[in-house]
C-alpha cells in the first residue's frame, strides 16, 4: 500500500484506491476488473464517506514507498462482485448516535461482539449481543447491547465512553485481554467527542438477553 512505482500503489488514481476501498474492485489490467478477496474488508469499508476515503488516501500517499514484491493471488475460485448496499455520505454523520453507528461500523466492533452463523456471517439480530472469541482460549467479546442482565444496560454513557479510551471498568478495575489490546492500540486515540458518541449509539441498539459461554 505504499507509494512504491514498481511494488506500490502509486499508478492507482485516488478513485481506484476508494473503489478498492468501498467496493472491492480493482483494475484487473486490460480494462477488466479484478474483484478483490472479501478477506479485505471492503464491506465493512464500504459506509465510509468521501471525506474519510480522500483523507485516508492521503495518508497512504505520505506512506515512504517500499519496494516489496508480493507473489500473485492463487485463489480456488474467484470471489463474486459485489455491490455495497449503500451509497456512502459525502462526509461522516455528525449526530452522535449516527456518527456512533458509523464508528462501531467502521472499527468492526462487531467482528468480535456479534455472534456469527453456521456459514460464517454475523447473526443481524444478534448484533454486538456478544460472542465467543475464535481461537482456542475461550475468550468471550462481551455483550454490548442495553440488556441490564447480561449487556451493559447498566452503564451510563459517561462510563461507557472513559472505558474505549482508558480501558477502565466502571468498577475501577482495568480490561484485560483482547479489548484491553485494542484500546491501547486503537481506541485510546479516538477524540473525546467520537468515544460518547460510540456511548450514544451503544444505549440506542435493542437490548438482546445473550449470555455467551465458551464451548
Ligand atoms: C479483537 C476483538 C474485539 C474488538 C474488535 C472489539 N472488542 Fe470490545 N471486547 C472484546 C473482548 C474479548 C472483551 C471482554 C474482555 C474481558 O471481559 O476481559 C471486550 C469488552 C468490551 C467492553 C466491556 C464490556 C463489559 O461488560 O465488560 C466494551 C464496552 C467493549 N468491548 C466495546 C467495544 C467496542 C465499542 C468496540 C468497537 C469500537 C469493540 N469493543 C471492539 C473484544 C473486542
Amino acid at each position: 500500500m505504499t507509494s512504491d512505482p514498481e511494488t506500490g500503489i502509486a499508478g492507482y488514481s485516488d478513485e481506484t484506491i476508494a473503489s478498492i476501498l468501498r467496493t472491492g474492485q480493482a483494475p484487473g489490467g486490460g480494462g477488466a476488473v479484478k474483484v478483490i478477496h472479501p478477506i479485505m474488508p471492503y464491506k465493512t469499508f464500504s459506509v465510509m464517506s468521501d471525506k474519510d476515503v480522500q483523507d485516508l488516501v492521503a495518508y497512504l500517499r505520505t506512506l515512504e514507498p517500499i519496494s516489496n514484491a508480493v507473489p500473485k493471488r492463487a485463489l480456488n475460485e474467484e470471489p463474486p462482485a459485489w455491490t455495497p448496499p449503500t451509497t456512502p455520505p459525502a462526509e461522516a454523520p455528525a449526530e452522535p448516535v449516527a456518527r456512533g453507528e458509523y464508528l462501531v461500523t467502521l472499527a468492526n466492533c462487531a467482528g468480535c461482539h456479534t455472534p456469527k452463523g453456521d456459514d460464517g456471517s454475523p447473526m443481524t439480530d444478534m448484533l454486538l449481543a456478544g460472542a465467543v472469541m475464535p481461537g482456542d482460549a475461550g475468550e468471550i467479546a462481551s455483550n454490548l447491547t442495553p440488556d441490564e442482565a447480561t449487556g451493559i444496560g447498566k452503564w451510563t454513557e459517561a462510563e461507557i465512553a472513559t472505558f474505549m479510551l482508558t480501558g477502565t471498568l466502571p468498577s475501577g478495575e482495568p480490561i484485560e485481554g483482547a479489548m484491553a489490546q485494542q484500546i491501547q492500540r486503537r481506541f485510546s486515540k479516538l477524540t473525546e467527542d467520537d468515544a460518547a458518541a460510540i456511548a450514544a449509539y451503544l444505549k440506542s441498539i435493542p437490548a438482546v438477553s445473550n449470555e455467551p459461554k465458551a464451548p
